[in-house]
């Protein structure tokens, strides 16, 4: 393939993925939005694997290496669990962070092409800075992938002294960097280049280690917009313009997402970005003020289907449990059946709702939900006082109303939904557990709640069979 078909194919796979982009921000156009980006996807892996700058030599190793990785994707994605994809996908963006440093030193071996003058420097500080940005995404996705895996706890660990260890930190880096540009040869730049893998690893590591549980979602649209820049400076180092173009929606997709996440959790976003986060009040599992008292009222699910029955409006708030039970063609089965009976059923979905973004809608995609009655918590937040019954499934940090009422709670100031605002609210939990934050909910103690404790599978199921009764 001649340089000008590769640079041909490349525009129309970049072309492809802003589609994709485009696709994958609306429900009803998000499989559309994947076929793009697999076709975009399949036409930059062809064009650059039948392009210039493969010899023929190395095509079977290339072979290899994509035989070895399409395994071990496929396998991933057939047993991997919709409750383990933010695991997953922080693992994923770890390997970018990987293949950034491996690339940056491979580049700066390389002697094929011999840079002088300012060519050189630039190219030496593409090297620099991309391993850099893949050292710090490589620690710290490793890290969350740990913490969201229950494997490293959530709680935050804070060093004393934390934000001038990361100042050191980074003058350190930008000392060995200087060293590194005025490097005489490779041997000698070889030395700050692997000080500065060093302190970004340890950066990485210290960065999430950090930050609170409740924080987690901000770090993994974070990770996922740092290994977008990571593969931009791989781009840059190969000078490949499609990887640099990739990378560069991938960062700046992230960035957005980002923002949405803060906004989302009532975090500062430029406190975020300047590592500002994660001090005390991110801070998991420690019980905010007021706690909470008094006795909660279980429900049974023939009670709960009689409440459904009598009802004219119902809100569904699901939560995190529902992924978990795999309750939602359950839900769905009990959402048809109440419309086919004239009750106005509707879905409210909190940004960070279950472990990752969009997490509830792709459940709810999944079990034929139609997307007319799907709706963000702003726009139907307003409606709980008419509501007659707000079922909540396996959701709970989401509907604290500590974010609003206790100004000490980790959470406070966290937009949640006003389901105790409802005639009635219904709580579906298998226990008295706190959630991911892992803070006390006074919600439970409402007069007007009930709790129905089981599976939530299990017990939308009992209410189901109730409800056709
Ligand atoms: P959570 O606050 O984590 O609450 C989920 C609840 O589901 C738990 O209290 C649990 O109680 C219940 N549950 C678990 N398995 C269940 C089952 N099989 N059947 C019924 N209930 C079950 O979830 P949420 O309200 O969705 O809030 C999300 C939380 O995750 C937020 O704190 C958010 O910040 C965080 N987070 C979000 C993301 C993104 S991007 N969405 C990423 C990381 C973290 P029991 O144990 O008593 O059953």
């Amino acid at each position: 393939m001649t340089a000008s078909l590769t640079a041909v194919a490349y525009l129309g796979a970049t072309i492809l993925f802003i589609l994709s982009l485009g696709g994958l921000s609306n429900p009803e156009t998000s499989r559309r939005g994947n076929l793009y980006g697999i076709v975009g996807m399949t036409i930059a892996v062809i064009a650059t694997v039948l392009g210039p700058r493969v010899s023929a030599a190395g095509i079977p190793w290339i072979v290899a290496a994509m035989v070895a990785g399409g395994a071990v994707g496929l396998y991933a994605a057939r047993v991997v669990k919709m409750t383990q994809m933010p695991e997953l996908v922080a693992l994923m963006h770890s390997l970018v962070g990987l293949a950034a440093c491996l690339v940056g030193f491979a580049s700066y071996i390389d002697t094929s092409i011999a840079y002088t003058g300012a060519e050189k420097a630039i190219h030496e500080i593409e090297i620099y800075l991309g391993i850099l940005i893949g050292a710090v995404t490589f620690s710290g996705s490793v890290i969350a992938f740990g913490k969201l895996s229950g494997k490293i706890g959530g709680r935050p660990v804070l060093l004393p002294g934390r934000h001038w260890i990361n100042l050191a930190g980074l003058l350190a880096v930008i000392w060995y960097g200087r060293a590194f540009v005025h490097a005489p040869s490779i041997e000698a730049g070889m030395t700050p280049l692997i000080v500065m893998t060093v302190i970004s690893l340890l950066f990485g590591i210290h960065m999430v280690m950090a930050i609170g549980g409740a924080d987690m979602p901000v770090v993994v649209s974070m990770l996922n917009s740092y290994s977008g820049w990571a593969a931009a400076a791989t781009g840059f180092m190969l000078s490949n313009d499609l990887l640099i173009v990739t990378g560069a929606l991938v960062g700046s997709s992230g960035a957005i997402l980002s923002y949405i996440m803060c906004r989302a959790m009532n975090r500062n976003f430029i406190a975020v970005i300047a590592g500002g986060f994660g001090t005390g009040e991110g801070a998991p599992a420690a019980k905010g003020g007021a706690q909470p008292a008094g006795e909660v009222a279980p429900v049974t699910a023939p009670e709960t289907a009689e409440l459904l029955r009598e009802a004219k409006n119902v809100i569904i708030v699901p939560g995190y449990g529902m992924a978990v039970a795999q309750a939602q063609h359950t839900v769905y089965e009990i959402t048809r059946h109440l419309r086919e009976k004239g009750v106005n059923v509707r879905f409210g979905i909190h940004p960070v709702a279950g472990r990752m973004p969009g997490h509830m809608n792709v459940l709810l995609a999944e079990a034929k939900v139609p997307y007319d009655i799907v709706l963000e918590m702003d726009e139907l937040n307003g409606d709980f006082p008419d509501t007659d019954v707000a079922m909540v499934i396996g959701a709970n940090d989401i509907v604290n109303p500590a974010a609003q009422d206790d100004p000490s709670s980790p959470i406070a100031g966290m937009p949640v939904l006003e389901v105790w605002k409802a005639k009635t609210s219904i709580v579906m939990k298998r226990s008295m557990a706190s959630g991911y934050a892992g803070v006390d909910n006074p919600l439970f103690y409402k007069d007007n709640n009930r709790m129905l404790f089981g599976d939530a599978k299990k017990m939308l199921d009992e209410v189901l069979v109730s409800l056709k009764a």
